[in-house]
Protein backbone atom coordinates (compact mmCIF):
# COMPACT_ATOMS: atom_id res chain seq x y z
CA UNK A 1 0.00 0.00 0.00
CA UNK A 2 1.17 3.38 -1.06
CA UNK A 3 -1.31 5.49 -1.25
CA UNK A 4 -4.23 6.43 0.87
CA UNK A 5 -7.28 9.19 -0.12
CA UNK A 6 -9.27 10.64 2.48
CA UNK A 7 -12.58 11.25 1.64
CA UNK A 8 -15.64 13.23 3.25
CA UNK A 9 -17.61 9.97 4.08
CA UNK A 10 -20.55 12.05 3.70
CA UNK A 11 -19.71 13.33 -0.20
CA UNK A 12 -20.87 10.11 -1.70
CA UNK A 13 -20.18 12.04 -5.22
CA UNK A 14 -16.40 12.25 -3.83
CA UNK A 15 -16.44 8.69 -2.58
CA UNK A 16 -17.65 7.48 -6.45
CA UNK A 17 -14.31 10.18 -7.79
CA UNK A 18 -12.34 8.12 -5.34
CA UNK A 19 -12.52 4.68 -6.55
CA UNK A 20 -11.07 6.15 -9.69
CA UNK A 21 -8.40 7.88 -8.48
CA UNK A 22 -5.66 5.38 -8.71
CA UNK A 23 -5.48 5.14 -4.50
CA UNK A 24 -3.99 1.80 -3.76
CA UNK A 25 -6.77 2.91 -0.27
CA UNK A 26 -9.65 5.04 0.91
CA UNK A 27 -10.47 6.16 4.15
CA UNK A 28 -14.27 7.14 4.22
CA UNK A 29 -13.74 9.81 6.73
CA UNK A 30 -16.49 10.10 9.51
CA UNK A 31 -14.44 12.46 11.93
CA UNK A 32 -13.10 15.71 11.14
CA UNK A 33 -14.09 16.73 7.69
CA UNK A 34 -17.93 15.67 8.29
CA UNK A 35 -19.28 17.85 10.70
CA UNK A 36 -21.78 17.36 13.54
CA UNK A 37 -24.92 17.93 12.07
CA UNK A 38 -23.73 15.50 9.40
CA UNK A 39 -22.49 12.62 11.39
CA UNK A 40 -25.58 10.98 10.98
CA UNK A 41 -25.54 11.33 7.68
CA UNK A 42 -22.51 10.17 6.28
CA UNK A 43 -22.32 7.04 8.88
CA UNK A 44 -25.28 5.95 6.28
CA UNK A 45 -23.26 7.18 2.76
CA UNK A 46 -20.43 5.78 4.32
CA UNK A 47 -22.16 2.38 4.64
CA UNK A 48 -24.05 2.50 1.46
CA UNK A 49 -20.73 2.44 0.25
CA UNK A 50 -18.85 -0.09 1.42
CA UNK A 51 -21.83 -2.17 0.62
CA UNK A 52 -21.98 -1.43 -2.82
CA UNK A 53 -17.80 -1.57 -3.38
CA UNK A 54 -17.87 -4.85 -1.94
CA UNK A 55 -19.14 -6.55 -4.91
CA UNK A 56 -16.63 -4.78 -7.02
CA UNK A 57 -14.01 -7.49 -8.20
CA UNK A 58 -10.72 -4.95 -8.25
CA UNK A 59 -11.27 -2.50 -4.94
CA UNK A 60 -9.16 -0.39 -3.49
CA UNK A 61 -8.63 -1.17 0.27
CA UNK A 62 -11.28 0.72 1.99
CA UNK A 63 -10.61 2.30 5.74
CA UNK A 64 -12.90 4.00 7.69
CA UNK A 65 -12.02 6.69 9.96
CA UNK A 66 -13.99 6.86 13.43
CA UNK A 67 -14.57 9.69 15.85
CA UNK A 68 -12.24 9.12 18.73
CA UNK A 69 -12.60 7.25 21.36
CA UNK A 70 -13.51 10.28 23.89
CA UNK A 71 -15.95 11.91 21.24
CA UNK A 72 -18.93 9.65 22.53
CA UNK A 73 -19.56 9.08 18.64
CA UNK A 74 -17.14 6.13 18.12
CA UNK A 75 -19.95 3.05 18.99
CA UNK A 76 -22.41 4.66 16.57
CA UNK A 77 -20.12 5.01 14.11
CA UNK A 78 -18.70 1.18 14.55
CA UNK A 79 -22.63 -0.31 14.80
CA UNK A 80 -23.29 1.75 11.49
CA UNK A 81 -19.87 0.71 9.16
CA UNK A 82 -18.47 -2.82 10.73
CA UNK A 83 -21.49 -4.18 8.43
CA UNK A 84 -20.17 -3.28 5.75
CA UNK A 85 -16.36 -5.11 6.06
CA UNK A 86 -14.32 -2.08 6.16
CA UNK A 87 -10.45 -3.68 5.67
CA UNK A 88 -9.73 -1.34 8.87
CA UNK A 89 -10.39 0.93 11.12
CA UNK A 90 -8.24 4.18 11.40
CA UNK A 91 -8.27 5.48 15.08
CA UNK A 92 -7.92 8.98 15.51
CA UNK A 93 -6.39 10.45 18.70
CA UNK A 94 -5.11 7.07 19.44
CA UNK A 95 -2.98 7.61 22.89
CA UNK A 96 -1.01 4.59 22.79
CA UNK A 97 -1.63 0.38 22.92
CA UNK A 98 -4.71 0.97 25.31
CA UNK A 99 -6.83 2.62 22.62
CA UNK A 100 -5.85 0.23 20.47
CA UNK A 101 -6.86 -2.71 22.79
CA UNK A 102 -9.84 -1.06 23.60
CA UNK A 103 -10.63 -0.47 19.61
CA UNK A 104 -9.68 -4.46 19.72
CA UNK A 105 -12.73 -4.82 22.06
CA UNK A 106 -15.58 -2.99 20.42
CA UNK A 107 -14.43 -4.67 17.29
CA UNK A 108 -14.76 -8.37 18.06
CA UNK A 109 -18.15 -7.89 19.65
CA UNK A 110 -19.36 -5.74 16.21
CA UNK A 111 -18.39 -8.57 14.11
CA UNK A 112 -19.80 -11.38 16.13
CA UNK A 113 -23.08 -9.19 16.00
CA UNK A 114 -22.67 -9.28 12.02
CA UNK A 115 -21.82 -12.83 11.75
CA UNK A 116 -18.32 -11.79 10.91
CA UNK A 117 -14.93 -13.25 11.62
CA UNK A 118 -12.74 -12.40 14.41
CA UNK A 119 -10.38 -10.54 13.78
CA UNK A 120 -10.34 -9.98 10.39
CA UNK A 121 -11.26 -5.63 10.04
CA UNK A 122 -7.72 -4.27 10.86
CA UNK A 123 -6.56 -0.64 13.03
CA UNK A 124 -4.96 1.69 11.90
CA UNK A 125 -3.77 4.23 14.58
CA UNK A 126 -3.37 8.11 14.27
CA UNK A 127 -0.81 8.17 16.85
CA UNK A 128 0.31 12.00 16.84
CA UNK A 129 -2.89 13.87 17.30
CA UNK A 130 -2.64 15.11 21.01
CA UNK A 131 0.25 16.24 23.02
CA UNK A 132 -0.61 13.13 25.57
CA UNK A 133 -0.42 11.08 22.30
CA UNK A 134 3.40 11.56 21.94
CA UNK A 135 4.25 9.68 25.62
CA UNK A 136 2.79 6.63 24.27
CA UNK A 137 3.73 6.02 20.72
CA UNK A 138 6.31 3.39 22.05
CA UNK A 139 3.17 1.34 23.72
CA UNK A 140 1.58 -0.40 20.29
CA UNK A 141 3.88 -3.38 20.31
CA UNK A 142 1.47 -6.07 21.22
CA UNK A 143 -1.65 -4.07 21.59
CA UNK A 144 -3.75 -6.09 19.58
CA UNK A 145 -3.46 -8.53 16.55
CA UNK A 146 -5.31 -6.15 14.33
CA UNK A 147 -2.80 -3.32 14.29
CA UNK A 148 -2.10 -2.66 10.55
CA UNK A 149 0.09 0.31 10.48
CA UNK A 150 0.48 3.50 12.56
CA UNK A 151 0.54 6.72 11.00
CA UNK A 152 0.71 10.70 12.36
CA UNK A 153 -1.15 13.87 12.58
CA UNK A 154 0.17 17.63 12.66
CA UNK A 155 -2.99 19.40 12.21
CA UNK A 156 -5.00 18.70 15.80
CA UNK A 157 -1.14 18.17 17.61
CA UNK A 158 -0.73 21.96 16.44
CA UNK A 159 -4.12 23.13 17.86
CA UNK A 160 -3.55 21.13 21.01
CA UNK A 161 -0.09 22.73 21.15
CA UNK A 162 -1.46 26.14 20.91
CA UNK A 163 0.85 26.54 17.47
CA UNK A 164 0.58 29.36 15.19
CA UNK A 165 1.89 27.35 12.30
CA UNK A 166 3.33 23.57 11.85
CA UNK A 167 5.49 24.04 8.99
CA UNK A 168 7.94 26.86 7.78
CA UNK A 169 7.57 29.46 5.34
CA UNK A 170 9.23 26.94 3.09
CA UNK A 171 6.53 24.62 4.19
CA UNK A 172 8.65 22.35 5.85
CA UNK A 173 7.40 20.62 9.08
CA UNK A 174 8.83 22.58 12.44
CA UNK A 175 10.38 20.96 15.01
CA UNK A 176 7.50 20.23 17.04
CA UNK A 177 6.33 17.91 14.20
CA UNK A 178 9.23 16.67 12.96
CA UNK A 179 9.34 15.23 16.56
CA UNK A 180 5.84 13.51 16.38
CA UNK A 181 7.08 12.11 12.81
CA UNK A 182 10.18 10.46 14.19
CA UNK A 183 8.18 8.89 17.17
CA UNK A 184 5.11 7.63 14.64
CA UNK A 185 8.29 6.07 12.69
CA UNK A 186 9.67 4.25 15.89
CA UNK A 187 6.67 3.20 17.12
CA UNK A 188 5.68 1.75 13.86
CA UNK A 189 8.83 -0.44 13.82
CA UNK A 190 9.23 -1.37 17.60
CA UNK A 191 5.23 -2.49 16.93
CA UNK A 192 6.26 -4.54 13.73
CA UNK A 193 3.89 -2.66 11.54
CA UNK A 194 4.46 0.14 8.61
CA UNK A 195 4.50 4.08 9.11
CA UNK A 196 2.15 5.76 6.95
CA UNK A 197 3.39 9.27 6.95
CA UNK A 198 0.73 12.40 7.26
CA UNK A 199 -1.14 14.13 4.61
CA UNK A 200 0.29 17.31 2.41
CA UNK A 201 -2.67 19.86 2.74
CA UNK A 202 -0.99 22.32 -0.36
CA UNK A 203 -3.06 20.19 -2.78
CA UNK A 204 -1.93 22.33 -5.54
CA UNK A 205 2.05 22.09 -4.75
CA UNK A 206 3.01 18.77 -7.06
CA UNK A 207 6.49 19.77 -6.26
CA UNK A 208 5.96 19.98 -2.54
CA UNK A 209 4.09 17.07 -1.89
CA UNK A 210 6.70 15.06 -4.10
CA UNK A 211 9.77 16.18 -1.78
CA UNK A 212 8.02 15.24 1.23
CA UNK A 213 7.13 11.67 -0.17
CA UNK A 214 10.68 11.45 -1.04
CA UNK A 215 11.77 12.35 2.45
CA UNK A 216 9.38 10.21 3.83
CA UNK A 217 10.14 6.94 1.97
CA UNK A 218 14.13 8.09 3.00
CA UNK A 219 13.50 7.93 6.42
CA UNK A 220 11.40 4.42 6.30
CA UNK A 221 7.69 5.69 5.86
CA UNK A 222 6.13 3.14 3.19
CA UNK A 223 2.95 5.11 2.59
CA UNK A 224 1.56 8.52 2.81
CA UNK A 225 -2.36 9.88 2.90
CA UNK A 226 -3.88 11.81 0.40
CA UNK A 227 -6.57 14.53 0.69
CA UNK A 228 -6.98 15.32 -3.18
CA UNK A 229 -7.08 12.96 -6.04
CA UNK A 230 -4.72 14.97 -7.76
CA UNK A 231 -1.99 13.77 -5.01
CA UNK A 232 -2.08 10.26 -5.72
CA UNK A 233 -0.07 9.93 -8.90
CA UNK A 234 2.49 11.58 -7.30
CA UNK A 235 2.55 9.40 -3.82
CA UNK A 236 2.03 6.11 -5.98
CA UNK A 237 5.31 7.31 -8.08
CA UNK A 238 7.32 7.64 -4.71
CA UNK A 239 6.42 4.65 -3.32
CA UNK A 240 6.88 2.03 -5.61
CA UNK A 241 10.22 1.18 -5.97
CA UNK A 242 12.62 1.99 -8.75
CA UNK A 243 14.26 -0.42 -11.41
CA UNK A 244 17.89 1.18 -10.25
CA UNK A 245 16.60 0.47 -6.24
CA UNK A 246 15.43 -3.31 -6.90
CA UNK A 247 18.57 -4.01 -9.11
CA UNK A 248 20.83 -2.08 -6.62
CA UNK A 249 18.89 -4.21 -3.44
CA UNK A 250 19.09 -7.56 -5.62
CA UNK A 251 22.90 -6.99 -5.78
CA UNK A 252 23.27 -6.67 -1.93
CA UNK A 253 21.03 -9.80 -1.76
CA UNK A 254 23.30 -11.53 -4.52
CA UNK A 255 26.51 -10.70 -3.02
CA UNK A 256 25.63 -12.38 0.51
CA UNK A 257 23.81 -15.31 -1.13
CA UNK A 258 27.65 -15.97 -2.92
CA UNK A 259 29.35 -15.37 0.61
CA UNK A 260 27.68 -18.07 3.05
CA UNK A 261 28.64 -17.30 6.14
CA UNK A 262 29.56 -13.21 5.34
CA UNK A 263 28.91 -10.98 7.70
CA UNK A 264 29.75 -8.08 5.23
CA UNK A 265 30.60 -7.75 1.26
CA UNK A 266 32.17 -5.23 -0.48
CA UNK A 267 30.21 -4.34 -3.37
CA UNK A 268 31.47 -1.11 -5.92
CA UNK A 269 33.81 -0.07 -3.22
CA UNK A 270 31.07 0.10 -0.31
CA UNK A 271 30.99 -1.97 2.43
CA UNK A 272 27.46 -3.86 3.08
CA UNK A 273 26.31 -5.61 6.32
CA UNK A 274 23.28 -7.43 7.77
CA UNK A 275 21.34 -3.88 8.07
CA UNK A 276 21.92 -3.55 4.26
CA UNK A 277 20.79 -6.64 3.70
CA UNK A 278 17.75 -6.35 5.74
CA UNK A 279 16.98 -3.25 3.76
CA UNK A 280 17.34 -4.60 0.70
CA UNK A 281 15.43 -7.72 2.06
CA UNK A 282 12.61 -5.09 2.78
CA UNK A 283 12.57 -3.00 -0.54
CA UNK A 284 12.37 -6.71 -2.66
CA UNK A 285 9.71 -7.41 -0.74
CA UNK A 286 7.82 -3.97 -1.11
CA UNK A 287 8.62 -4.39 -4.88
CA UNK A 288 6.67 -7.76 -5.92
CA UNK A 289 6.88 -11.61 -5.43
CA UNK A 290 9.79 -12.73 -3.45
CA UNK A 291 12.72 -13.29 -5.84
CA UNK A 292 15.17 -16.29 -5.46
CA UNK A 293 18.55 -14.99 -4.13
N1 LIG B 1 -11.74 12.41 -2.69
C1 LIG B 1 -12.47 12.25 -3.79
N2 LIG B 1 -12.75 13.25 -4.66
C2 LIG B 1 -12.25 14.47 -4.36
C3 LIG B 1 -11.49 14.69 -3.22
C4 LIG B 1 -11.24 13.61 -2.35
N3 LIG B 1 -10.50 13.74 -1.24
N4 LIG B 1 -11.11 15.98 -3.18
C5 LIG B 1 -11.62 16.55 -4.29
N5 LIG B 1 -12.32 15.65 -5.00
C6 LIG B 1 -13.02 15.86 -6.27
C7 LIG B 1 -13.95 17.04 -6.21
O1 LIG B 1 -15.22 16.65 -5.76
C8 LIG B 1 -13.96 17.50 -7.65
O2 LIG B 1 -14.82 16.64 -8.36
P1 LIG B 1 -15.57 17.16 -9.72
O3 LIG B 1 -14.46 17.53 -10.67
O4 LIG B 1 -16.35 15.97 -10.14
O5 LIG B 1 -16.37 18.33 -9.27
C9 LIG B 1 -12.54 17.19 -8.11
O6 LIG B 1 -12.04 16.19 -7.23
C10 LIG B 1 -11.64 18.39 -8.07
O7 LIG B 1 -11.68 18.97 -6.80
P2 LIG B 1 -11.18 20.46 -6.54
O8 LIG B 1 -12.18 21.41 -7.09
O9 LIG B 1 -9.79 20.57 -7.00
O10 LIG B 1 -11.16 20.55 -4.97
P3 LIG B 1 -12.39 20.96 -4.04
O11 LIG B 1 -12.30 22.42 -3.75
O12 LIG B 1 -13.66 20.39 -4.56
O13 LIG B 1 -12.04 20.17 -2.71
C11 LIG B 1 -11.14 19.74 -0.57
C12 LIG B 1 -10.98 20.52 -1.86
C13 LIG B 1 -9.93 19.97 0.31
C14 LIG B 1 -12.42 20.18 0.15
C15 LIG B 1 -11.25 18.25 -0.94
O14 LIG B 1 -10.08 17.90 -1.62
C16 LIG B 1 -11.51 17.27 0.19
O15 LIG B 1 -12.62 17.10 0.62
N6 LIG B 1 -10.45 16.58 0.65
C17 LIG B 1 -10.56 15.59 1.69
C18 LIG B 1 -10.67 16.25 3.04
C19 LIG B 1 -10.58 15.24 4.15
O16 LIG B 1 -11.06 14.13 4.06
N7 LIG B 1 -9.92 15.62 5.25
C20 LIG B 1 -9.74 14.76 6.37
C21 LIG B 1 -8.35 14.29 6.47
S1 LIG B 1 -7.15 15.52 6.79
MG1 LIG C 1 -7.89 15.55 12.73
Amino acid sequence: MRSLLFVPGDSPKKLDKGMTSGADALIVDLEDSVSAQRKAEARTSALAFLRETAKATSRPRLLVRVNALDTGLTDDDLDAVVQGKPDAIMLPKAEGGVSVTHLHSKLSAREAMAGLPDGEIGIVALATETASSLFTTGSYRGSSSRLAALTWGAEDLSAELGAEANRDEQGRFLDPYRLARSLCLAGAAAAGVPAIDTVYVDFRNDAGLREEAREARRDGFTAKMAIHPAQVEAINEVFTPTADAIAHAQSIVDAFAENPGAGVVGIGGKMFDRPHLTRALILLARAGPRRES
